[in-house]
């Protein structure tokens, strides 16, 4: 099979080296490629999606991995990227995750609002452009946890202890036109868990414990421990990840003292530590998941 790797980096990270890898030693065909670099031709014709690094037709590719659209880019740029993933699914290159899924996980807002529907326990969340409305709310939830629309990594996440300090992030986020959400802070001594999720099986989790900072990402320090999962947590993470339409995700679980909840639901989760502490490499799962959805022939 003739597969794509998508990502934005000029050099592919070790997750996409992963997938390279994997695909390669399974006996497929792969190319790297990045998003800013994809053209879109509509002529008399047809259309295609050409790779400018190498003037190679991508759209003729039986499916691909999606793992970013590009960080720190405009309104238009993620527009245009979108269009042109959209327009391989339509030229019936396959891809994982699906577009249109990609697309809603990257907004935590609609990502809780789709759980919080389907019944999933999300932490209590406002969203307003109001100034007034975030500091009226914010003196009935703090401590509460300020984060961006979009966003990963633990980057941009704040945990404001009164009503002023939300006040004052909120107004000079406003004044950027990036209102944040307000969330119920969890407490749960640093931990949560993330439980990677690939088709309808929880293949591996860990824990995550905070050590720099009350976050528990990775990229800010967290350290994982492997675990096992109770039946009703799989049954969550793995209802979390069909709730957004994900063949593959990065589940985010906590724990607290009034509930278990998901925080988030990640569409390109990395996996580094948890191929580490657990043993289990996602890329394998990953590229087999996606050779069965192209060979069933069905199309998102
Ligand atoms: N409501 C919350 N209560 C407690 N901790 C939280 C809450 N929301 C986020 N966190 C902490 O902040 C981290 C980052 O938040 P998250 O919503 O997952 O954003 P990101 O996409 O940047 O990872 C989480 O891993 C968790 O440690
Ligand atoms: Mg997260």
């Amino acid at each position: 099979m003739r597969l794509l790797i998508i990502h934005e980096n000029p050099r592919p990270d070790s997750s996409c080296n992963d997938l390279i890898k994997t695909a390669l030693e399974l006996g497929h065909e792969v190319k790297y490629v990045r998003t800013r670099r994809l053209i879109a031709r509509l002529s008399r014709t047809g259309m295609e999606v050409i790779d400018y690094s190498t003037h190679d037709r991508v759209d003729c590719y039986d499916g691909g991995v999606v793992r970013s659209f590009g960080h720190m880019i405009s309104l238009s740029q993620f527009m245009r990227r979108v269009a042109i993933l959209r327009l391989l699914e339509l030229r019936g290159v396959v891809l994982m995750n699906p577009v249109s899924s990609l697309v809603e996980a990257r907004n935590k807002l609609l990502t809780l609002i789709k759980l919080k529907s389907a019944g999933i326990p999300v932490p209590e969340t406002l969203s307003t452009e109001s100034l007034r409305v975030a500091y009226d709310e914010a003196k009935r939830m703090c401590p509460l946890v300020m984060k961006p629309i979009i966003g990963s990594r633990g980057y941009g996440v704040v945990l404001a202890q009164d009503a002023d300090t939300v006040f004052n992030i909120m107004k000079s986020s406003l004044t950027y036109g990036q209102p944040l959400l307000l969330q119920e802070y969890v407490e749960s001594r640093g931990c949560d868990i993330r439980a990677f999720v690939v088709g309808s099986q929880v293949i591996a989790a860990m824990r995550r414990r905070a050590t720099q900072s009350w976050k528990t990402n990775i990229a800010q320090g967290g350290k994982g421990e492997a675990i096992r999962l109770s039946e009703e947590l799989e049954e969550l993470a793995i209802r979390a990840a069909q709730v957004m339409n994900l063949w593959y995700a990065g589940v985010d679980i906590v724990e607290g003292k009034e509930g278990t909840y998901v925080l988030e639901v990640n569409a390109s989760p990395e996996w580094r530590e948890l191929k580490h502490v657990a043993g289990v490499n996602p890329a394998k799962y990953i590229i087999e998941f996606l050779v069965e959805k192209v060979k069933s022939g069905e199309l998102p």
